[in-house]
């Protein structure tokens, strides 16, 4: 399925990201002696690149058969998904750019594995699994997701009361919510769109829609850029916060006129609409965050603007009726993973890190969690920014008996 003559390159490309995932390797030589998860499938839906084939060889390491394929088909690598086909106990199902029907097929292909534990970004293998093969569900352990989008799927289906399984919410990691979005993500976002328009964000206006953890990281990397920074918001506090911080807020239809660049992160749908193309000026530049390519109304742009035309790779311009031009990046899809490399491996580190020992926790619990969302553990929370610390050379204080003794007095 894969071009093995790729595989090379997979390699060199998998290990200058190991270079920078000091945790994740100290847990793969912790699991090759230790062998947690021996005998065990994993079944994961990942974006397939260079930090995940990290995660795929720890798991192994420690005694697992993985299946993989991609949570976003542009995401994926090919070179590493040929790598990582080279890799005994893996199967990888993924190719870049694959259509949809394919990848449902290959989500079912990884289920037919019989998994006992399942990663996720973005709940398809668990929502197929409930859905499609019921019959998974007795053997098992649980699972794991990666992402924000993924968890209020999930939720959803508990409140649904239609999730027979736990699942452990990686994404709310202590050591996970630091870093992730506001360093990774924020970061990566620039640099997908910087390398699909090759623009100066200097003098530009750049509206961010959103204000959770990643709008937060892209408004300020923006502005450290020399972008002026408008940001639309719903929520109040989080309204009064990017106002605090400096940045000019104000309603999105407002903000539509005034923007250079327009960057959704919201996680809601169409929160770029027909009105809002309506209003933009030429040459405006929309580009999606958030994990769904569901927060530009991409019918409203072809109803208004036709199909597009290519203009570089992964830059589609649409005309409006007047002859104004509107580019859309990566089809709307998350702009960080189709147009760049996502999260930089030393991000993901610590992330993957959270995985693999989530992954332990489940296969040492053994069926005994309850069904249901629930937090990573703390200790693992803790361990991996005691492993991340230690890997940077960082140590730090500890509270005197004192201080211990004076924080748990009450008088
Ligand atoms: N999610 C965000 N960035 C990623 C990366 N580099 N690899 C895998 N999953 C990711």
């Amino acid at each position: 399925m894969t071009d093995p003559a790729l595989a090379d390159a997979g390699r060199t490309r998998i290990a200058w990201a190991d270079a920078q995932m000091p945790v994740l390797r100290s847990i793969r030589e912790r699991f090759g002696k230790q062998r947690p998860l021996e005998g065990l499938t994993v079944a994961a839906c990942l974006h397939v690149t260079a930090e995940t084939a990290n995660l795929v060889t720890t798991l192994t390491a420690g005694g697992a058969q993985v299946a993989l394929c991609a949570a976003n088909p542009l995401a994926t690598q090919d070179e590493v998904a040929a790598t990582l086909a080279t890799e005994p106990g893996v199967a990888v199902f993924a190719r870049h750019g694959e259509d949809l029907d394919t990848f449902a097929g290959h989500v079912a292909d990884v289920l037919d594995r019989t998994p006992r534990i399942t990663i996720d970004d973005g709940a398809d293998l668990l929502v197929t699994l409930h859905a499609a093969r019921p019959d998974l569900l007795e053997g098992l352990l649980g699972g794991t997701e990666e992402t924000t989008s993924g968890l209020v799927r999930l939720r959803a289906m508990q409140a649904d009361g239609r999730l027979d399984c736990p699942v452990l919410a990686v994404n709310e990691a202590r050591a996970e919510r630091v870093f992730n979005d506001h360093y990774g993500t924020a970061q990566s976002t620039l640099d997908g769109i910087l390398r699909a328009t090759n623009l100066l964000l200097a003098g530009r206006t750049v509206v961010v829609l959103g204000y959770g953890p990643t709008g937060r990281g892209i408004a300020l990397r923006a502005r450290g850029a020399g972008a002026q920074v408008v940001v639309c918001e719903v929520d109040p506090v989080a309204g009064l916060d990017a106002r605090m911080e400096g940045f000019e807020v104000m309603p999105s239809l407002e903000a539509a006129r005034r923007g250079d660049i327009f960057i959704t992160v919201t996680g809601a749908p169409a929160v770029l609409g027909r009105s809002h193309f309506e209003a933009m000026k030429d040459g405006a530049v929309l580009a999606n965050a958030g994990h769904f390519d569901v927060e530009i109304d991409l019918a409203a742009l072809r109803e208004i603007g036709g199909d597009g035309v290519p203009v570089r790779p992964l830059v589609s311009q649409h005309v409006l009726a007047d002859g104004r031009h509107l580019n859309l990046l990566a089809s709307g899809r998350v702009v960080n993973l189709a147009a760049g490399e996502g999260h930089p491996a030393s991000v993901m580190d610590l992330s993957f890190a959270l995985q693999a020992l989530s992954v332990e926790h489940l296969a040492a619990a053994d069926g005994t969690l309850p069904d249901g969302v629930q937090p990573v553990p703390d200790d693992i929370d803790r361990e991996v920014a005691r492993l991340k610390l230690a890997s940077l050379g960082v140590q730090l204080d500890e509270l005197t008996a004192e201080q211990r003794r004076y924080r748990r007095s009450w008088e």
